[in-house]
């Protein structure tokens, strides 16, 4: 069968094909309709969690402690306390519903089965409102190294941890609003860079180390040992400005990574900037 990474959702039995197919439309309609007619939950699908084979709990539980190995010591406390909170461990993959409920007491996130990618509105109406859209297919055997769309393992290993702590979630839960309401493509551009050297390839100062904390750091073996270890890798302290202005690169290492000194630094610079952001009248989308 031929490979399709946009529709990750076709290839997996704990996935309801009718019901992705329509999420996924849903979602694909939502990019041109103002903020205020999105609606999130038409893009959802179920976890059919009992449909998770032998293989993707093992594949789950193997990456698990492979990650924790160096997590238990270079991931970030704030992560850690997170899949503590939410209740990751090596014997099986999460059920969103378990991990909703431990989330539900301390921020209110949650976190929702979606068939793949969404469009960018799609994706920021989510966060605006709390919700975090997730992937919950997991990698074949064969490639747990190193998956280029992501899955589960990504999705709730890598990121939904955070969002149990009280300053990230209102981070991003503001990031969200920001994005949601802009279509000014300089913030857009901004935006989009802020969220790739933060929520994806964040790093922290704590405890007199640098630590990870960004999912495609957490989630991947090469790319969090290369960040902490490789002589060619810039690790500049966060500066708002000069990360909105740093182009990234996708497909390779990170050549260049941001270290924060506290999340209360990212929730207070991401408020600084969504307050201009959202003082400006919206503008329609552009083409
Ligand atoms: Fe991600």
């Amino acid at each position: 069968m031929q490979e399709d990474n946009s529709k990750g959702w076709i290839y997996s039995a704990v996935i309801d094909s009718d019901e992705a197919k329509l999420a996924q439309e849903a979602a694909d309609r939502a990019a041109d309709l103002p903020p205020s007619e999105i609606d999130i939950d038409t893009m959802k699908i179920t976890q059919r969690w009992e449909l998770y084979t032998e293989e993707n709990h093992e594949v789950w539980g193997y990456l698990f402690s492979k990650r924790m190995e160096q997590l238990s010591e270079y991931g970030s406390n704030v992560f850690l306390e997170g899949a503590r909170i939410i209740n990751l461990n090596d014997r099986q993959v999460p059920k969103l519903s378990e991990v909703n409920a431990n989330l539900n007491r301390y921020t209110g996130w949650s976190s929702h089965g979606v068939p793949g990618y969404l469009p960018a509105k799609s994706f920021f109406a989510f966060l605006a409102q709390r919700q975090f859209p997730t992937t919950i297919t997991v990698r074949p055997k064969e490639r747990m190294d190193y998956l280029p769309e992501p899955d589960i393992i990504h999705d709730v290993f890598g990121h939904v941890p955070l969002h149990a702590d009280p300053v990230f979630a209102e981070f991003l839960q503001t990031y969200g609003k920001a994005a949601l309401h802009t279509n000014d493509p300089v913030h857009i551009e901004r935006l989009a860079r802020l969220f790739w050297f933060t929520v994806e390839f964040g790093l922290i100062h704590e405890d007199n180390k640098i630590k990870l904390y960004g999912s495609g750091l957490i989630s991947s073996e090469g790319e969090g040992h290369h960040a902490l270890e490789s002589k060619d890798v810039d690790r500049r302290p966060f500066e708002m400005e000069r990360v909105c202005d740093t182009a990234f690169e996708i497909d390779h290492y990170q050549p260049i990574l941001y270290v924060l000194d506290s999340f209360e630094q990212l929730r207070d610079a991401m408020v600084s900037y969504a307050e201009r952001i959202l003082n400006e009248p919206a503008t329609a989308p552009t083409a």
